[in-house]
């Protein structure tokens, strides 16, 4: 299999980490790649009963036999991936390799002090982003006055682009927002002090991946934020600033999508979101409440709290659809184990409308009530079940109901946050 698409199905936080982590492990795996966005991200995995978190690094950095790359769909802030490689390092962790595209846009401190300002700006109306300068570094990018990793590579080439960006920045900072200026200068200073020890890791790295599947190695893209936080294909604008569905690996590599051979969507047996949007299926009552403490749903990058509802098929369906995904992984089954029954929505109602597919328009989704159909509960701890037949008869029913109402079968499920705790479905 040599190109794998792991990707988030809902709102994020579904374990991309633990599934590319045991994919990595379990298969031959050559490269683990993050194509899209930044240290927004915040991937779990469980190795030995061992905690580690990553978010600008992908996964595959903990593989030591995997290459990893960050190309040039993602945002790189240079500060936030040596803090976390050093962290790692402190940890004594044995690490692969990691390449750095020339191409992919670099966030500066700035970056970040635009993204905070601009979310107490919108006061009630904010997003909610991670404050990590994701949206600004986007806009950036498309406003053509974005820095890239290989300008840290010519002090006068940067110079020139730092003041280009600062230019309206600044205006914006200091008469909008009534800020201090940016001083270009120090930026520039700050970004040259990276330059010397991000070298020796940057490369073209569609090169490097297309030359890596021909040669038929294997690449596992990491997907990070998910489909319904999709700049395009989400909740606009409660969204990230990128593409997250599988066409932003196309655009996030430098990889055609004749090469990728499965697309794996990530989906939790529940539905959680953090920060602002809509979200149909959210519970404001003790089923919320537990979902959120039975799951330990805190977020690994702010430390926000999730918000919590029931399994939402329409999501599932829509993701099934606009990634195009050849099988899911469902996480996080173990946690419904403390429920008698368990809803689970299958449409919507949208002003007195049934409605079984994603509505069009954003203001239909804002409208939306789940339609639940309910399932009977096991009633059980199932975090030691190793293959499907040990699950309970209701848990292999309340799989097997997801697969037929989600468009595409369930390849595997999770019953714990240990790379073993997973059982197959289909081979
Ligand atoms: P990601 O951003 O998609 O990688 O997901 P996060 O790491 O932000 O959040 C997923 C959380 O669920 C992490 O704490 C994982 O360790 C945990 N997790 C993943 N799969 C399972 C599972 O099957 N069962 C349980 N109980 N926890 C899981
Ligand atoms: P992983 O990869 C969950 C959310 C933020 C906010 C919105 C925009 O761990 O699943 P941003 O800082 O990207 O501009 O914020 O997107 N968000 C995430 N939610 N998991 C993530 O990453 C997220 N990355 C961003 O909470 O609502
Ligand atoms: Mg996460």
């Amino acid at each position: 299999m040599p190109a794998i698409v792991v990707l988030g199905a809902q709102w994020g936080d579904e374990g991309k980490g633990k599934a590319t982590d045991l994919l990595a492990t379990s298969e031959t795996i050559d490269f683990v790649v993050r194509t899209s966005g930044g240290h927004n991200a915040g991937h779990t995995i469980v190795i030995n009963g061992e905690k580690y978190a990553t978010h600008l690094l992908p996964s595959g950095i903990l593989t030591p036999g995997a290459t990893s790359v960050i190309a040039n769909g993602v945002v790189v802030s240079p500060e936030a991936l040596f803090r976390e490689l050093d962290g790692l390092l402190e940890r004594g962790v044995e690490m692969g390799g990691l390449v750095v595209s020339a191409n992919a846009h670099v966030i500066a401190s700035y970056h970040s002090t635009i993204d905070k300002v601009t979310e107490r700006f919108l006061g009630k109306n904010q997003i909610g982003t991670t404050g990590r300068g994701i949206g600004p570094a986007y806009a950036d990018k498309i406003n053509r006055v974005g820095i890239r990793v290989a300008d840290l590579f010519d002090e006068g080439i940067l110079q020139q682009k730092v003041e280009a960006a600062l230019d309206v920045r600044n205006h914006l900072l200091t008469k909008v927002y009534n800020r201090r200026a940016v001083d270009a200068d120090a930026v520039v200073e700050e970004l040259l002090s990276y330059a010397d020890r991000l070298r020796p890791m940057v490369a073209d790295t569609s090169l490097l991946l297309n030359k890596a599947l021909d040669e038929g190695r294997t690449v596992l893209f990491e997907g990070a934020q998910a489909t319904m936080l999709d700049v395009d294909h989400g909740t606009y604008p409660f969204v990230t600033s990128s593409n997250a569905i599988a066409g932003g690996v196309c655009t996030g590599a430098g990889v055609g999508p004749t090469r990728i051979d499965r697309v794996i969507g990530v989906i939790k047996a529940y539905s959680t979101r953090v920060g602002s949007g809509p979200f149909p299926t959210e519970l404001f009552d003790d089923d919320g409440l537990n979902l959120q403490k039975l799951g330990g749903e805190i977020g690994v990058s702010t430390g926000r709290t999730r918000r919590c509802g029931w399994y939402d098929a329409v999501v599932a369906r829509y993701a099934a659809r606009v990634n195009g995904l050849t099988e899911f992984f469902l996480t996080k089954l173990d946690i419904l184990g403390a429920w008698d029954e368990i809803p689970v929505c299958v449409g919507y109602e949208i002003d007195g409308t049934r409605v079984d597919e994603m509505p069009m328009t954003q203001t239909e989704f804002h409208h939306a009530k789940p339609v639940y159909e309910t399932f009977e509960g096991w009633n059980s701890d199932i975090s030691g079940c190793r293959t499907f037949a040990e699950l309970p008869k209701q848990a292999q029913t309340y799989v097997q109901a997801l697969e037929d109402i989600s468009g595409a079968r369930i390849w595997g499920v999770g019953v714990g946050p240990g790379r073993e705790q997973t059982l197959t479905v289909h081979d």
